[in-house]
């Protein structure tokens, strides 16, 4: 039998003043979270982690880490921020929001994120003050080319080119965070 494919319409959202393409659908996305979860599951194995996760971004890679963490575990949510529009302005806020005791806790970051490193150092900076056994990171996405930091990414679901990307937590002013799939910004000539 002779099967013909619907012609492939690539879609596409407008969120402001700006469009975007599909870049990474949201089956992908499912199968590195698994990947990424299965990691965690091991190397945490008997032990309760503190999962830190780093507000607004991180929600939805977050909620779905955490239903495939198999062992005992708390969660908790913080916020800090280092960007403004598409571009990383390079200047920490405050991290908000960390009541937890952190002292001799395994603790794991999670973030949408980790574009420069600025916020995830500023984290593990003020994460340090209090003293935890083990500070360890899981992002749903990494942008090595723009990495300028030397905190190891422990645990990174999808690396990504340094383009500006929306959807699955990330936002473009505010706006895409509910979006299944990962849209990238599409350049206007
Ligand atoms: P960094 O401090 O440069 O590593 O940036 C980390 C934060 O910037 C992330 O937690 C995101 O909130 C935001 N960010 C970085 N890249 C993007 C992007 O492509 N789209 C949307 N937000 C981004
Ligand atoms: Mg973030």
């Amino acid at each position: 039998m002779i099967t013909f494919d619907f012609p492939f319409i690539m879609k596409q959202v407008k969120l402001a003043d700006k469009s975007f393409q599909l870049y990474i659908d949201s089956k992908k996305i499912n199968l590195a979270i698994d990947e990424v979860a299965k990691k965690i599951n091991e190397d945490y194995k008997g032990k309760c982690p503190l999962f830190l996760c780093v507000l607004n971004g991180s929600f939805l890679f977050a909620a779905d880490l955490l239903k495939r963490f198999k062992g005992e575990c708390e969660v908790s949510f913080v916020k800090i921020s280092s960007y403004d529009g598409t571009s990383s302005s390079g200047e920490l806020r405050k991290l908000i929001g960390l009541n937890e005791k952190i002292e001799g806790r395994d603790v794991i970051v999670v973030e949408d994120i980790v574009d420069t490193g600025f916020t995830l150092e500023g984290v593990y900076e003020q994460l340090k003050i209090h003293k935890p056994k083990t500070i360890k990171t899981a992002t749903l996405l990494f942008k090595p080319n723009a990495y300028q930091k030397d905190i190891e990414i422990n645990y990174s679901a999808l690396s990504v080119g340094n383009e500006f990307l929306v959807g699955f937590g990330l936002d473009y002013d505010g706006l895409g965070r509910n979006l299944e799939d990962i849209y990238i910004i599409k350049e206007t000539a």
